[in-house]
């Protein structure tokens, strides 16, 4: 770590938001700009000659997986079990979303890299040795802090991260959350696609699906609630388009993930203070990718009806949430802080 002023010039503050299935930087030059979290090298000097790239990164690595020794190198959020391969991957996403921030060589970099809750004891020293590496500083810190953070969401909130890998809980009162304030479930989005997955291929052997295919009906279709939804979409039957209604497996597979989710919920505003109980049940954002099931705030509220009323928002921008958090944070962060940061003992 470098002792850098931060009223140098040349100074960018970065917010990373490493996530299972998206990763997005933002820069107090104002970008945000994502990647799908996929890596990929050529298999063979053919596949070289086509893609004429040593590496691909995101949606275009996706796109040519047939060519690739493909890589999604964050599983349920954390770094899978720091096979070479991820860890090299991590660090080309990591150089790719720098690039795409526009920093530029020479400047003093500051890096925030939002991690799961739970996983931030594990992932510290691992996201140290990746992101480091490029950064003059470097803090990590839980996801749903700095989705809050970015919100201003600073006191009696509960912040719900429903993301790919894992849902991330967190509760703010006004300072930095501790272990306490915080959960992580590891059944979420990608637990969705394959219930989903697993759902159509019982109710249509006839047809072909991919994981790719049921996340892409997911995201574009996706609910939860009472009602019921007549879903068209085309698969492949015999090698021929045909259209199929998938809205009860739809909706199934959906709902899967909500009940450990109230569950951790009603744990983690029982175990508060009472006195803050009821500001902090008025008062749930519910933030990833995932909050964008339609449906998702009225379940949540009927189903909270049996504990406590409960009052559930979505935030408008869930891709950007966290990585533009992190920015904040990093640019608020006083700067003795920022050093002491730096090392092992920093707080969360
Ligand atoms: N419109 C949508 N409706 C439902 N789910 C969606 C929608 N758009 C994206 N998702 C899902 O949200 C998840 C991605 O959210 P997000 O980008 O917050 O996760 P992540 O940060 O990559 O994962 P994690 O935080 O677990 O590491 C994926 O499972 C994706 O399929
Ligand atoms: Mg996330």
């Amino acid at each position: 770590m470098v002792a850098t002023s931060k009223k140098s010039k040349n100074v960018c503050f970065v917010g990373i938001d490493l996530g299972t299935s998206r990763s997005v930087v933002s820069t107090s030059n104002g970008t945000c700009e994502w990647v799908e979290s996929y890596v990929g090298w050529p298999k063979d000097f053919v596949a070289r000659k086509m893609l004429g790239k040593n590496v691909l990164i995101g949606s275009e690595a996706l796109e040519h997986r047939h060519s690739l020794h493909l890589s999604r190198p964050l599983a349920n959020g954390v770094f899978k079990d720091g096979t070479e391969q991820d860890s090299k991957a991590v660090k080309e996403l990591v150089a790719h979303l720098l690039e795409l921030s526009g920093a530029e060589e020479g400047d003093q970099i500051h890096i925030a890299v939002g991690v799961p809750a739970e996983a931030l004891k594990i992932n510290k020293k691992a996201i140290k040795d990746t992101v480091g590496a490029y950064a003059d500083s470097l803090i990590v810190v839980s996801e749903p802090f700095s989705v809050a953070y970015g919100l201003g969401a600073l006191d009696n909130t509960l912040i719900i991260d429903i993301g790919a890998g894992t849902v991330d809980f967190c509760i703010m009162h006004g300072t930095v959350p501790n272990d306490e304030d915080q959960r992580s479930l590891t059944t979420a989005g990608d637990y969705i696609d394959e219930q989903l997955l697993d759902l159509l291929q019982e109710a249509h052997p006839e047809s072909k699906f991919s994981l790719n295919m049921v996340r892409n009906f997911k995201e574009e279709h996706g609910f939860v609630g009472n009602a019921k939804k007549k879903v068209m979409v085309k698969v492949p039957v015999d090698g021929k388009f045909t259209s199929i209604n998938i809205g009860n497996e739809l909706k199934i597979a959906c709902e899967s993930i909500l009940p450990p989710i109230v569950e951790t919920i009603i744990g983690l505003i029982s175990g508060f203070d009472p006195e803050f109980q009821e500001r902090i049940r008025q008062n749930i954002i519910l933030a990833g990718g995932g909050s964008q099931l339609e449906g998702l705030e009225e379940y949540l509220t009927d189903a909270m009806k049996n504990f406590e009323s409960c009052k559930f928002r979505c935030i408008e921008d869930p891709l950007c949430a966290g990585a533009m958090g992190a920015m904040e944070l990093v640019t608020d962060m006083p700067e003795e802080l920022l050093e002491a940061l730096g090392n092992e003992e920093s707080p969360r």
